[in-house]
């Protein structure tokens, strides 16, 4: 938990709220939170996802792990320490998308289940949907779009997730995709059909 370091500050409601900004949307806010192994398929899903929402009128984002990591969160390296801050800040800003009525997809690895746990307290019932991209590691490692398997194997990138780093699985996700033997738009329509019966697409 981030120490509360500014003194002398008060929050202020804003005038416009959440249920007026998503009855101006259509539909309500929501985190879609994607969490897998590095090559699972989170981006391209989360960007699938986004796609098909977008084109149907819906007001959506996607917050990336590796965009994330060359602007808000430059600072912060792969420690544990470092990716529960990642962690922490994604569900910050991923919490202000919400707000603002915005279905908002978010693509990181996030291998910490203490810090998804976090990040769906900082959220309403109903708000956070933790979706594992599931993926055998051996299925993430022969696709390595990045070649950083490969780098990590040779021991040139230590602590690399499914590797030499630990990954916590959901114990309890809204949704499992099974990226390791589905395509990908029919995953996307997985994720969909979820947003639709749990009444997040219309009000
Ligand atoms: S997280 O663990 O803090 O959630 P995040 O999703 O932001 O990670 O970033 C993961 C991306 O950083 C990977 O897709 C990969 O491209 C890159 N990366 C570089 N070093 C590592 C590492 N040690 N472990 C995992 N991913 C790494």
């Amino acid at each position: 938990m981030a120490e509360q370091k500014a003194t002398n500050v008060h929050w202020h409601d804003h005038s416009v709220t959440k249920d007026e900004r998503c009855q101006l949307n259509g539909h309500s806010g929501a985190v879609l939170w994607f969490t897998g192994l590095s090559g699972s398929g989170k981006s391209t899903i989360a960007n699938t996802v986004d796609h098909k929402l977008h084109a149907t009128g819906k007001r959506t984002f996607v917050l990336d792990g590796d965009n994330i990591r060359m602007g808000l969160n430059k600072n912060l390296g792969f420690s544990a320490d470092d990716r529960a801050e990642n962690i922490r800040r994604i569900g910050e800003v991923a919490k202000l998308f919400c707000s603002a009525g915005i279905i908002t997809t978010t693509a990181f690895i996030s291998p910490y289940r203490a810090d998804r746990d976090a990040v769906r307290a900082l959220l309403e019932d109903g708000e956070f949907v933790e979706i594992l991209v599931d993926a055998p590691l051996e299925v993430c490692e022969s696709r390595d779009p990045k070649g950083l398997y490969k780098k990590a194997r040779a021991g040139e990138i230590k602590g690399f997730t499914g590797i030499d780093d630990p990954y916590e699985a959901p114990e309890k996700p809204e949704l499992v995709l099974d990226s390791g033997n589905k395509g990908i738009d029919d995953l996307a329509d997985e994720v969909i059909a979820y947003l639709e019966t749990h009444g997040i697409l219309n009000l």
